[in-house]
Formats: C-alpha cells, sequence, structure tokens
C-alpha cells in the first residue's frame, strides 16, 4: 500500500482542495444519511475523509465524537487547517482502511469514494473485515461508490463500478449475514471541471455480536 500512500499524498499536494474531483462544498447527501442513522453522541467514521467537508457539516450540527481516517496525511492536513480551533474535536487518524486496527466501536462508518478504489480482492477483503471490526452492532454504514455507469478511473487509478446489489453482494461475500442493506440511492456529482459521476450510495446494518 505503499503506492498508495504516496499517490494520495501528491493528489492534495497537487491541486488546491476545490480543484480535486470529487470536492464538494456541502456533503448534504453525506450529512443527511449519516444525520439520519446517528445520533450526535453517536461515535462516527469517515473513512477516506482527505479534506471533505463532511466533518465541517457534522461539528456544526453538534456530532460530538467525529474520527476522520486517510492514508493521506496530506487531505486530513487540509481538513485540519480549515477547522482551525475547531479541529481538536475532531479525532485525526492517519492510516490504511484495509489493515486499520480500530481500538473503540463506531455507530456509523462514512465511505464517499473510497471502496470503488479497491481492485484488488485482498484489498476489499481487509476493508470489510475492518468495517465489521469497527461498527458496533446495529450500527450503521454508509458507502458510496461509483455507480455502474459511473467513470471508470478518478485522480488517475481505475475503480471498481457498483450497483447496489453488487455491493451488497461483494459486502454478503466476504462476510456472510454481517451488512443487512437498509436503502440505497443514486446520485450524480458534478465535478468543478463540470463533469457529471454518477453514485451509488448505499446503507448497510451491522447484524449481529
Ligand atoms: C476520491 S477521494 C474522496 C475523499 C473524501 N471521502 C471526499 O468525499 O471528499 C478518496 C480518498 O480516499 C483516501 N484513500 C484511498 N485509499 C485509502 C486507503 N486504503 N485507506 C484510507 N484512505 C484511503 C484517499 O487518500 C482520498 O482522500
Amino acid at each position: 500500500m505503499s503506492g498508495d500512500r504516496a499517490h494520495w499524498r501528491a493528489a492534495y499536494d497537487d491541486r488546491a482542495e476545490a480543484d480535486l474531483s470529487w470536492f464538494e462544498a456541502h456533503p448534504d447527501l453525506s450529512c443527511a444519511l449519516v444525520t439520519a442513522h446517528a445520533a450526535p453522541d453517536d461515535p462516527v467514521i469517515d473513512v477516506g475523509a482527505g479534506a471533505a467537508r463532511l466533518v465541517d457539516a457534522l461539528l456544526a450540527r453538534g456530532y460530538a465524537a467525529v474520527t476522520a481516517l486517510d492514508i493521506s496525511d496530506r487531505g486530513l492536513a487540509v481538513a485540519r487547517a480549515r477547522l482551525g480551533p475547531r479541529a481538536a474535536a475532531v479525532t485525526w487518524i492517519v492510516a490504511d482502511v484495509t489493515d486499520w486496527q480500530p481500538d473503540r466501536a463506531y455507530a456509523l462508518w462514512h465511505d464517499r469514494a473510497v471502496f470503488h478504489f479497491l481492485t484488488d480482492p485482498a484489498g476489499r477483503a481487509g476493508y470489510v473485515a475492518t468495517m465489521q471490526r469497527a461498527l458496533r452492532p446495529g450500527g450503521v454504514a454508509v458507502i458510496a461508490t461509483f455507480a455502474e455507469d459511473g467513470p471508470e478511473m478518478c485522480s488517475g487509478l481505475p475503480v471498481r463500478r457498483y450497483a447496489p446489489r453488487d455491493l451488497a453482494a461483494e459486502l454478503e461475500a466476504q462476510a456472510p449475514g454481517v451488512f443487512a442493506p437498509l436503502e440505497a440511492r443514486r446520485h450524480t456529482h458534478v465535478t468543478p471541471q463540470g463533469r457529471r459521476q454518477r453514485f451509488q450510495v448505499s446503507v448497510f446494518r451491522r447484524e449481529g455480536g
């Protein structure tokens, strides 16, 4: 994964936040799904958070236990600098989600545009194992990936595209009976460069003990 780390470090060094193709000034759908499934005192984690503004939106709504994790220290540094003193209210973790060992249980796992970069089966297995460890029973995962008619590349890297049923099948294959689909939506992201990107956003409940 060291190649990935170098890639994602450079991605945030090479462009301003608002020029990144995945930039969202207002992460309204993510925020709506997180706030629908987690209360302000619930522990919430945004994996592959990078410089995303979801943490800002959650802090503004009184969420008191927000964690942002990313393989790129540079992406998180952009968010920390933007937040200023409010950054102290967030737990920042530089780690590879495919082999990270959480030290607490979360009520909600949010991923926008990370899982679809895992084109290697071992990476997907590692991600799902981490998610299973990190989410408490009854916890909820919100996973946004490029849809089946979405882009085939992002940030110069190939991606794997998913219809909601494909994502559910992938999780079921990796962790049978653990992640129950609750809902799925289609979403169109318009990049700062004006391109339209089709996403699917799926919500799962973590079952079992
Ligand atoms: C397309 S960006 C999306 C960033 C953010 N979720 C957003 O919506 O703005 C993908 C992010 O995933 C991070 N990432 C890629 N592979 C990762 C991994 N294995 N573990 C943790 N983060 C990863 C990248 O550093 C980058 O910040």
